[in-house]
């Protein structure tokens, strides 16, 4: 794993769409993983302003989103409505070509990736405790794309995307461990107040499932952003 440092989220948000970008410029037909949260959304800031001067083209583009909620969710509380909202509204991929997890596709999620020739840049935040996608502490490494109980811990963390605790789902649908370790090229951003302690144990983790983002340490190829004041708080 190579931790790259930046002075700020927006420095990121750049180096990573520029990185994004290139990929797409060699090989227009790129499959992108897509992620959701707070870390990301520089990202997306940024490659909006590229595809709108002509930098890069998400026109023959596929995506894969990580997760989405599920049960009685207002629409505009998905991760659908949020990537809508701050990507995919703004540049010129298909909407056909973006994909989300759902309970009707499980297993065919992950055959659809394989199917589309699996996942190029895999884009992924970290929660407090450890969790990728929605994978919770104790998902076992081998796992596909799957539905899952959301810990308490995560679901108080995006309770502010919600009115109040009780109205954030207690379910999600995720992409596996296993469907995210495919992927040829992981991008990880570790970002906010909050994260101290977690860039810390993901710095020195050995492989632990009740640590699941500690799976990235066998991966060939993962890069992981975070700023400078975060990784100087980590190791001290
Ligand atoms: C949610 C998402 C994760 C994301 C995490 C961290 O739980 N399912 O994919 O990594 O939030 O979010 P943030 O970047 O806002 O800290």
């Amino acid at each position: 794993m190579e931790i790259i440092i930046k002075n700020s989220i927006s420095e990121i948000g750049e180096t990573i769409a520029k990185e994004i970008a290139h990929h797409i410029n060699l090989n227009p037909k790129t499959i992108l993983g897509l992620a959701t949260g707070s870390s990301p959304v520089e990202v997306y800031q940024a490659l909006i302003k590229l595809n709108k001067a002509n930098v890069v083209s998400f026109k023959d583009v596929k995506s894969f989103n990580l997760d989405e909620y599920l049960g009685e969710v207002d629409f505009d509380k998905t991760y659908r409505f949020f990537m809508n909202e701050e990507l995919f509204k703004h540049i010129d991929i298909n909407l056909s070509n973006t994909h989300f997890p759902s309970i009707h596709l499980l297993d065919k999620y992950d055959e659809a990736i394989e199917e589309a020739g699996g996942i190029d840049i895999q884009l992924l935040g970290i929660g407090q405790n450890g969790h990728i996608a929605f994978n919770e502490p104790g998902t076992a490494f081998y796992s596909k794309t799957h539905v899952v109980t959301l810990a308490e811990k995560t679901r108080q963390d995006n309770s502010r995307f919600f009115e109040s605790l009780d109205k954030v789902p207690t379910h999600a649908v995720t992409m596996g461990l296993s469907t995210i370790m495919k992927a040829k090229e992981i991008i990880m951003i570790v970002y906010g107040d909050n994260k101290v302690e977690t860039l810390k144990t993901l710095m020195s983790t050995k492989e632990d499932e009740h640590f699941p983002a500690s799976i990235l340490v066998s991966h060939p190829n993962v890069k992981i952003f975070t700023t400078l004041d975060l990784y100087n708080r980590a190791i001290r």
